[in-house]
């Protein structure tokens, strides 16, 4: 049984890295952080040492994402879980982790989405650093979607081999998982869709007014703002879906359901229906979620 503390970075691919870098700070209200061994730039919006980095490619979309571990241990349980799913891994070498400010790191290939999926902790000297917020009082990197015509497998995958805990799906189009046992009740979602594509990244805000000043600065910089304000009922969150300057969708967030670790309710089953989307109803723009391609890599280290 794997056990997990959060989602706590994911790193992105953008085909103008000033551009992005300047949004992600000036309007979505990350802080720069440095820049990462490739040239990466890193965000915080946390007391870690990053949550986003930006990375400059061709084409948009995930490049990979890191869940912290609850501790040492959790390693020897990740290792055999892949190990008896068939699924290869690789220890990240020691300059890597250095370089990349990490203690310890598993990596592996989400064999459905393609998707490049990091086990780590950070170095056992990391003392957390408050993030001061400038726009957004951003919480914590919320959530990551992405979507797959291999729906069924990759839920699978999550649930079964990595022990993600399943909060609630939406018909048979998307489902939400925790990092168990983080109590936010979704950590990650998987959508359906007809071909694997990243879907959207979350930022959990502190108030409700985040979410109408953020509103408020998206229009006023001409952001597309491509669902929302609006509320999910299955996790309560009241959300806000804008567009990053290639086209990929952000989301703030505001509130969302805990799960205790010990007799969490089961998931439930909710009809894909609009008001169980958004119970406030909202406009949907159809360019959301369709920009962000998810970036190919091949395990070849050693375990
Ligand atoms: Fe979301």
């Amino acid at each position: 049984m794997i056990r997990y503390r959060k989602l706590g970075y994911v790193e992105l691919m953008v085909t103008d890295l000033e551009r992005s870098a300047a949004f992600y700070r000036d309007i979505v209200g990350l802080e720069p952080a440095g820049e990462g061994p490739d040239g990466g730039r890193r965000f915080r919006c946390s007391e870690d040492p990053y949550a986003v980095v930006l990375h400059k490619a061709r084409q948009p979309g995930f490049r990979r994402g890191g869940w912290m571990l609850e501790d040492e241990r959790q390693f020897a349980s990740l290792h055999a879980a892949l190990k008896s799913a068939g699924v290869a891994f690789e220890s990240l070498g020691d300059a890597e982790c250095k370089s990349r400010g990490l203690g310890r790191a598993t990596r592996t290939v989400e064999p459905n989405l393609g998707a490049t999926l990091e086990f780590y902790l950070l170095p056992a000297a990391t003392p957390p650093k408050p993030f001061v917020p400038t726009l957004a009082k951003i919480q914590r990197l919320g959530h990551v979607v992405w979507a797959t015509p291999q729906y069924e497998e990759a839920n699978a995958f999550f649930r079964d081999v990595l022990n993600f805990a399943q909060s609630d799906s939406l018909g048979e189009g998307i489902t939400f998982y925790r990092a168990f046992p983080n109590p936010y009740h979704h950590g990650i979602g998987i959508g359906r869709a007809a071909r694997n594509h990243f879907h959207h990244l979350n930022f959990m805000v502190t108030e409700i007014d985040d979410v109408g000043r953020g509103l408020a600065r998206l229009k006023a910089k001409d952001v597309p703002v491509v669902y929302g304000p609006g509320r999910h009922p299955a996790s309560t969150s009241v959300f806000l879906y804008f567009l990053d300057p290639d086209g990929m969708t952000l989301e703030y967030s505001f509130g969302m359901e805990e799960f205790p670790e010990i007799g969490a309710r089961a998931p439930r089953r909710l009809e894909p229906t609009p008001a169980n989307f958004d119970s406030w109803g909202s406009y949907r723009d159809p360019r959301m979620s369709t920009t962000g391609e998810i970036a190919a890599y091949k395990v070849t280290g050693a375990a």
